[in-house]
């Protein structure tokens, strides 16, 4: 059994959380959790935890000059699509500057980096997307996120790994943001009404199914990148209308809309979403469907579903 130490940066996200909790389930892992608040938000105490933000360029090498992990697993970024193009100085700093930095840290101690990137580097005309296809954001986080990959490749590394998500969706304790699946389960159950998008596309990704692809592809060493999401492909729209079917809410608050009318801050790809034949064949990377994703999703928020 190799031994591995792992850090986790971001470990409080939604992402992290799924991650510390899944890794620190294996003795071959000895994990160390970093994220911006005082302690871990994943209960249980077969890891570390200390505090770290990213953006402090010293610290984080501080942290991997002392831990000398064998890798980083990078969880953290600005990951509210709005805000980084509102605070693009801020979402630069968090997303590539200190990815930058990270790998500089990673090269000198002789560490893996893996990153989690986004579906947001196409501009979502041909989806859905295999790893070799051509990225162009089309908006500010899909460039940092885009800008933060080049330089992983470029930074000399050895070992690194790319694994690209699309709509990450699950539970977490005191999330600091929201998502899709939770605010439609939240809204619908208060009897609100909510207006969805049908013209966006997706490969929806339930959360502990992307913590399984990550130490998949930690455990297997691979390199490169990698498109871990879920495999069935469906717009927005018809994703709350499932949320509200399986669990049994007012599918009718739903109104079907089009992106243009929604006029969010920033532009959103239309169809993204993950051709993810890679990792299955690769590291037998095995997404739940979305009907047992959401049925497991449920008895964790104590819901009852109804599957069809
Ligand atoms: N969620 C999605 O739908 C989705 C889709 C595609 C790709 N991704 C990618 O997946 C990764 C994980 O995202 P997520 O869904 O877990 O998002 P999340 O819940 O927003 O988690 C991101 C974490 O990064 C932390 N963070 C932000 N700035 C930091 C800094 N300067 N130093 C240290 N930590 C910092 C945040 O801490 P605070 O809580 O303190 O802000 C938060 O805990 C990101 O790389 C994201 O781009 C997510």
């Amino acid at each position: 059994m190799l031994y591995q130490r792992v850090l986790i940066t971001g470990a409080n996200g939604l992402v992290g959380q799924e991650l510390v909790a899944l890794l620190s389930l294996h003795r071959d892992f000895d994990v160390l959790a970093t994220g911006r608040d005082d302690a871990s938000k994943v209960p249980g105490g077969s890891f570390g935890y200390t505090p770290l933000d990213l953006t402090n360029h010293k610290d984080v090498k501080d942290l991997l000059v002392n831990f000398t992990p064998d890798v980083v697993i990078n969880c953290a970024a600005m990951t509210h699509v709005d805000t980084c193009e509102n605070e693009r100085k801020g979402c630069w700093s968090v997303n590539v500057e200190a990815v930058e930095n990270l790998a500089r840290c990673c090269l000198m101690v002789g560490a893996k980096l893996v990153h989690v990137s986004t579906d947001f580097i196409f501009d979502g005309l041909e989806g859905p997307y295999r790893e070799e296809s051509r990225p162009d954001p089309v908006n500010f986080y899909g460039r940092s996120k885009l800008a933060a990959e080049n330089a992983i490749r470029k930074a000399g590394l050895n070992n690194w790994a790319i694994a690209r998500t699309v709509l990450v969706y699950g539970a977490g304790n005191d999330l600091s943001r929201s998502n899709f699946v939770l605010w439609v389960i939240d809204q619908l159950s208060q009897g609100n009404k909510i207006r969805v998008v049908d013209d966006q596309w997706r490969t929806p990704t339930y959360a502990p199914d992307l913590a399984q692809g990550l130490h998949k592809l930690v455990r297997y060493d691979k390199r490169g990148v990698y498109h871990l999401s879920g495999r069935e492909f469906m717009s927005i729209y018809d994703l709350a209308q499932k949320v509200a079917r399986m669990f049994d809410l007012n599918a009718s608050l739903i109104e079907r809309i089009d992106s243009q009318s929604l006029n969010q801050t920033a532009v959103r790809p239309p169809k993204t979403g993950f051709i993810i034949l890679k990792a299955e064949s690769e590291f037998g990377y095995k997404p739940r469907t979305l009907e047992a994703a959401l049925t497991h999703l449920g008895s964790r928020l104590g819901l009852p579903v109804t599957t069809s």
